[in-house]
């Protein structure tokens, strides 16, 4: 009998015991999410993740080639301690600087300085959770929907608007450098078509060049990246690429553009624009055609 209750005794003991592991367990990991936002801005980045690792000395700047093509971009991401500090320096010493190789004046993202200063740089980072190109898109079109109603400003003049950028870090280790681009190009039209944002991507294997160098490749960085920001005038030039998007996907884009420039929306919009913008359309509206001449005859024969 007494046997019995002392077992008792001890089942209800190892119970407490467990319950209190659980619990204290709950605490430390609701405290860790709390404690931590899902969006930073770069001054919260900087303290929590780059601060501790400041001292140059235990971070050594490793250049990376901005001058050759990248042949396989089929690479993962190696992850570090090292991932968020050289975002930051990518932003702070390189886009924030003016540089010969981009040729011209200024630095080399126009918008980064200020949007620096205004603190209107976000950053989302996201881990292992996010393992295949569903569950990818997904926390993209999260971040989409964040960007546009809840990052600040949100209810805000376009000249302000078009400092905000979200940067979504790529920590993960199973997303290879090519899905990146292979998700970039599936879900930029819908991002342009349906909110006039534009959805960029940087990594170590980008075969991007700079608009007046074609052998500079500028957006490579260590830790790969997504940027979602607002559209502005200067970049009707990604709204055309032939080798990405079909005649009537590029049509749509430059309708937006076009919309968002009747509308007073498109930031520093000159004369120029509408016209280059109308010189795209003469030429796509001119390609329908044609296109189309060919399936009669074919269908005549
Ligand atoms: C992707 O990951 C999610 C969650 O980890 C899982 O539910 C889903 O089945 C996966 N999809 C594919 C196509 O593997
Ligand atoms: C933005 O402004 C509109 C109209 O002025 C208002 O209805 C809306 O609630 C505002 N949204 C936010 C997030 O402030
Ligand atoms: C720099 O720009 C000028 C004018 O657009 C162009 O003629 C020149 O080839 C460019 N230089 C390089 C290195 O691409
Ligand atoms: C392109 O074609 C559409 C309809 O086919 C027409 O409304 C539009 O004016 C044309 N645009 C240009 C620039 O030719």
């Amino acid at each position: 009998m007494e046997q019995i209750i002392i077992e008792l005794l001890d089942v209800k003991v190892l119970i407490l015991i467990l319950t209190t592991i659980v619990f204290i367990v709950f605490i430390i990991k609701s405290y860790r999410y709390y404690s931590y936002p899902s969006y930073l801005n770069i001054h919260q980045f900087h303290r929590l993740y780059c601060q501790r690792i400041d001292d140059k000395e235990k971070c050594p700047f490793i250049p990376i080639d901005m001058f050759h093509r990248c042949e396989n971009t089929h690479q993962y991401h190696t992850k570090s301690d090292l991932d968020c500090v050289l975002i930051y320096e990518y932003i702070q010493d390189f886009l924030c600087q003016n540089n010969e190789y981009i040729n011209r004046s200024g630095p080399v993202c126009p918008f980064v300085p200020v949007a620096f200063k205004q603190k209107t740089i976000y950053f989302f980072i996201s881990n292992d959770e996010y393992t295949n190109k569903t569950r990818f898109i997904q926390m993209i079109e999260q971040c989409k929907n964040d960007f546009l109603c809840k990052l600040q400003p949100v209810n805000a003049t376009k000249s302000k608007l078009v400092y905000k950028c979200l940067l979504i870090l790529i920590r993960s280790l199973n997303i290879p450098h090519n899905l990146i681009d292979e998700i970039q190009t599936e879900l930029k039209p819908t991002f342009i078509i349906q909110h006039g944002l534009m959805f960029g991507e940087f990594h170590q294997s980008s075969n991007s060049n700079a608009i007046r160098n074609e052998n500079f490749y500028p957006f490579r960085t260590r830790t790969p990246l997504l940027v979602i920001r607002y559209m502005v005038a200067n970049d009707l030039i990604f709204l055309n690429q032939k080798h990405k998007y079909s005649v009537d996907v590029r049509l749509q884009m430059i309708n937006k553009y076009l919309n968002l420039y009747h509308s007073g929306l498109l930031y520093r919009s000159k004369v120029e624009h509408l016209q280059s913008a109308h010189d795209i359309l003469a030429e796509l509206n001119f390609s329908v055609k044609e296109s189309i001449v060919p399936i009669t005859d074919i269908h005549l024969n």
